[in-house]
């Protein structure tokens, strides 16, 4: 388990970095809607079984569901390990649509047993590095019904990608890839040569438009959400360098979430 919320979700004069970043971004408005119509397919009959690994504070499944016009009774377990998050989480439970059951499981999806298999899987953003991909894929396609759908969402090669890969390498002084949705297919793609699966992807493209001219403050607060780690922390010609890569998109850059959908056939 996992007693602090990760850097994105900390409070700094009174929101989260992530909140920051929300407020310059079309992303989580682009991305619900594609999550939403896809859910639109899956969920059409009552009772389907649906579970969300690492939901964060529930804000992205809420949003997608919300865009299902006639939503069916659906049964939700929103899985997470963070204990703040899990006491958000239970509020925010109480706004998913008022026909759905919600159960929420404190637990990393590493620890998690479930007591029966799912219809929908949703992995969204989780922070699982490469190596790591083919066991928790693996875990989760052995935890979807034989009919089910894996929904795995994750960045595109866009330019937060090109941004978090050159300067987290920076930072870090060794290089750092971030993950992508293309890391995730190769993965389904080499257990496609053994299981029969079916694999489809879509994309949800937005942009990101940091205040560098009207709000300062929160643009450092975003490049903080996106590189994790505290401006003061930053040597000065990372800070300048960062500076003039956001300069010279005059503060824009371009968003690409990846979906894949996996389907055992
Ligand atoms: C970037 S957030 C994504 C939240 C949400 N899925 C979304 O797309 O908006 C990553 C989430 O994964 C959770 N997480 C981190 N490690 C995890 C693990 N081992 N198992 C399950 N969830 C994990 C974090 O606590 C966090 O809530």
């Amino acid at each position: 388990m996992i007693n602090k919320v990760g850097f994105e979700y900390l409070n700094k004069k009174g929101e989260s970095v992530f909140e920051t970043f929300l407020k310059y971004t079309s992303e989580k408005e682009k991305s619900s809607a594609v999550l939403g119509e896809i859910l639109g397919w899956l969920l059409i009959t009552e009772g389907v079984a649906v579970l969300d690994v690492g939901t964060g504070n529930g804000e992205f499944l809420k949003l997608s569901l919300n865009r299902i016009k006639h939503l069916k009774a659906a049964e939700f377990t929103l899985l997470e390990p963070s204990s703040d998050l899990v006491k958000r989480l239970q509020t925010a439970a109480k706004c998913f649509p008022p026909n759905s059951i919600v159960k929420v499981a404190h637990s990393t999806f590493e620890e998690f047993k479930a007591t029966s298999q799912f219809d929908v899987i949703l992995a969204s953003h989780l922070p699982f590095t490469r190596d790591r991909l083919p066991v928790v894929f693996g875990k989760m396609l052995d935890l979807l019904k034989p009919d089910g759908c894996l929904i795995v969402v994750l960045r595109g090669w866009d330019d937060v990608h090109e941004f978090r890969t050159r300067f987290k390498s920076q930072l870090m002084e060794r290089g750092y890839q971030s993950l992508t949705i293309y890391d995730a297919i190769e993965v389904f793609d080499e257990f496609a040569k053994d299981k029969s699966l079916s694999i489809t992807m879509h994309n949800a493209d937005s942009e990101l438009c940091l205040p560098i001219t009207g709000n300062t403050q929160d643009a450092i607060s975003i490049i903080e959400f996106l590189l994790n780690k505290k401006w003061e922390e930053f040597p000065d010609n990372v800070r300048e360098a960062v500076l003039d890569y956001v300069n010279q998109r005059r503060g824009v850059l371009r968003q690409i979430d990846g979906f894949a959908l996996v389907r055992k056939t």
